[in-house]
């Protein structure tokens, strides 16, 4: 009967510990959506990004990403890492992240930097 409760102990915490899997179709508060398409077994990782929001002239197009997610096989609330590689502008953006639960909800916090392609390097300070 020990044996038996002590297992039960040890199984439950891991039972409720969700973990936050990146694999998926993610959508933010500005209505862009992002598309994971799975996580090797390294933290690599490809997908798009559809973007509804843009200072450029022509309109938004389905972009490509590629990532990497931090210890893939033992976090439970990872960070990553992505370059969006837009085509429809000269420009490049990265993200950086964590995947967190909350409330059972899987919830990504990130920020970006949006690097445009300045004509010359006199004009690099405002092209980030
Ligand atoms: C994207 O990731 C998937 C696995 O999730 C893989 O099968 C595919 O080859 C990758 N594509 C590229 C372009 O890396
Ligand atoms: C990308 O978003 C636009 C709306 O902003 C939509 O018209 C278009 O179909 C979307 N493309 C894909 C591949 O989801
Ligand atoms: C994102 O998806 C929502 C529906 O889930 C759609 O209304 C919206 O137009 C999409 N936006 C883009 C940029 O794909
Ligand atoms: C995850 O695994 C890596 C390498 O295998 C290890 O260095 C790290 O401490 C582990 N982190 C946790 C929280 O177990
Ligand atoms: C990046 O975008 C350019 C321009 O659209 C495209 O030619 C190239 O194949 C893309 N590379 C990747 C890895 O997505």
């Amino acid at each position: 009967l020990f044996l038996l409760v002590l297992s039960l102990a040890l199984v439950a915490p891991s039972l409720s510990a969700r973990k936050c899997v990146l694999t998926g179709r993610w959508t933010n508060d500005l209505g862009s959506n992002m598309t994971i398409n799975g996580v090797n077994k390294d933290g690599s990782f490809n997908g798009t990004y559809n973007t509804s929001v843009s200072s450029t002239k022509s309109p938004p197009q389905l972009s490509p990403l590629l990532g990497i997610q931090h210890y893939p096989n033992n976090e439970s609330q990872p960070t990553f890492g992505f370059t969006v590689n837009w085509t429809f502008a000269e420009s490049t953006t990265v993200f950086v992240g964590q995947c967190f639960v909350d409330k059972g909800k899987e919830i990504l916090k990130t920020m970006w930097l949006l690097r445009s392609q300045a004509d010359s390097i006199r004009n690099d300070w405002n092209a980030t």
